[in-house]
């Protein structure tokens, strides 16, 4: 009897300590973000004017104008710091940095602007139903839909006439990454009843189905359509190190976004499509290193090898870290969709390997970011290995989405 109490006393003593093990990962990370982000909030404001930091190079923060793809991060951040604390005061931050994006819902010059648009006012207006935001979001649909090339059945994504675009004798240029504006679409048409933009939504993931693909489920980066005849001109790269390569983020992106259109749309399809990139990149040895944090490039050390041994010593051993965050907040929803373990426990990993201090800044660190060793583009050379305002956007996303699964609750809301 003795022994069966003992033992049942150390169950419940194992289970409690595996228990609050799991609480404390998302915590810890609490305390550290709300050290560093609190810094970051003050740095924002000089002179009575809001900015929006981006990234810490060279011992200084970086801050991007409201068209810049990234300027939604940000507002974003802080409002899931106000979803993970319920502390007003990361609301209010949040609705000040995400009004100074007001304009960006006329904007029609590039596609990024469901990625800034909803992570800010989209996460206003689920947290906190901000009179007007749902405006500003129909607003950047009809922007954003102006960009729908229908012979080509997609939504293009760069313009051709201006910066380094216009060198690359491209027509009408489709990137993975905009599966990810694609949830503004779906959510649009669900707040408005009006089906036109989920009609687009699943025109440009059906052709991104189709067409971006290899056979093994990696993705090519950029697919240049011609707009008029919908034909394929090109399939190449912009930011992975050669066209057949697979860049680290353009993975990531593809995950995340179909299993956002499966979650809107509940087509079959679109979830097949993200369980087969994932298991294709988590299940192969040599695509991701042990700890799970990619290379900025899956294929840097191969095509590195013709670039040159200088060329390997300076960005071979690079990891992406926006990638791993990117994946795994999407891999707990997939994991909630699919009830399917392995994802929950590679997501858990990829969160584990982010808090340790391979990635993770020290408090009073890294400009007030998060996290570390993130990539923009090095063939741009732009942001090589420093941090990003997305890698932490995405990062406590997955917090989010983790402390929600493990109390058996649906990740998303
Ligand atoms: N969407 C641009 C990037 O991922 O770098």
């Amino acid at each position: 009897m003795k022994v069966k109490l003992l033992l049942a006393a150390l169950i419940i003593t194992g289970m409690s300590v595996q228990c609050t093990d799991k609480r404390d990962i998302i915590e810890e990370n609490i305390e550290n973000a709300k050290a560093q982000l609190d810094y970051l909030i003050k740095a924002s404001e000089a002179n009575d004017t809001l900015r929006i930091p981006s990234t810490f190079r060279n011992g200084e923060i970086d801050f991007v104008p409201t068209d810049d793809w990234v300027s939604g991060f940000f507002a974003g951040t802080l409002w899931y710091m106000y979803e993970l604390t319920g502390e007003e005061y990361y609301a209010e931050q949040a609705q000040k940095h995400t009004e100074i994006l007001h304009d960006i819902q006329f904007l029609k010059w590039h596609h990024d602007v469901g990625f800034m648009v909803y992570d800010s006012y989209g996460n206003g207006l689920r947290l906190k139903n901000i009179e007007g935001y749902d405006t500003v979001l129909v607003n950047t649909a009809k922007s954003l839909a102006t960009r729908f090339r229908p012979n080509a059945g997609i939504i293009q994504s760069w313009n051709v006439d201006r910066g380094w675009q216009s060198e690359r004798g491209w027509k009408c240029p489709v990137i993975i990454d905009n599966m990810m504006n694609l949830e503004l679409f779906f959510k649009v048409s669900e707040m408005t009843g009006d089906p036109v933009y989920k009609e687009i939504a699943m025109s440009h993931a059906d052709k991104t189905l189709a067409n971006h693909y290899r056979d093994d489920f990696s993705t090519y980066h950029v697919v240049d359509y011609d707009d008029e005849t919908g034909e394929i001109r090109r399939k190449c790269t912009a930011q992975g190190i050669a066209d057949e390569s697979r860049w680290a983020r353009g993975q990531a992106w593809s995950i995340y976004g179909f299993t956002v259109a499966y979650r809107f749309t509940g087509e079959e399809r679109y979830l097949q499509r993200a369980k087969d990139v994932a298991n294709y990149l988590l299940v192969e040895e040599d695509n991701m290193p042990e700890d799970l944090v990619p290379y900025w490039d899956y294929d840097v050390k191969e095509f590195g090898k013709e670039m040159g041994e200088d060329y390997l010593a300076k960005y071979g051993e690079i990891r992406d870290v926006s990638s791993a965050a990117i994946v795994a907040s999407a891999l707990y929803e997939l994991h909630w969709m699919t009830k399917d373990d392995f994802y929950k426990q590679k997501a858990d990993k990829m969160i584990e390997s982010l808090s340790t201090p391979a990635y993770r800044a020290k408090v009073g660190e890294n400009g007030g970011f998060i996290l570390m060793h993130s990539v923009g583009s090095i063939p741009h050379g732009g942001n090589i290995d420093v941090p990003l305002n997305y890698a932490d956007y995405y990062f406590l996303e997955a917090l989010i989405r983790k402390g929600r699964i493990e109390k058996g609750e649906n990740p998303v809301r």
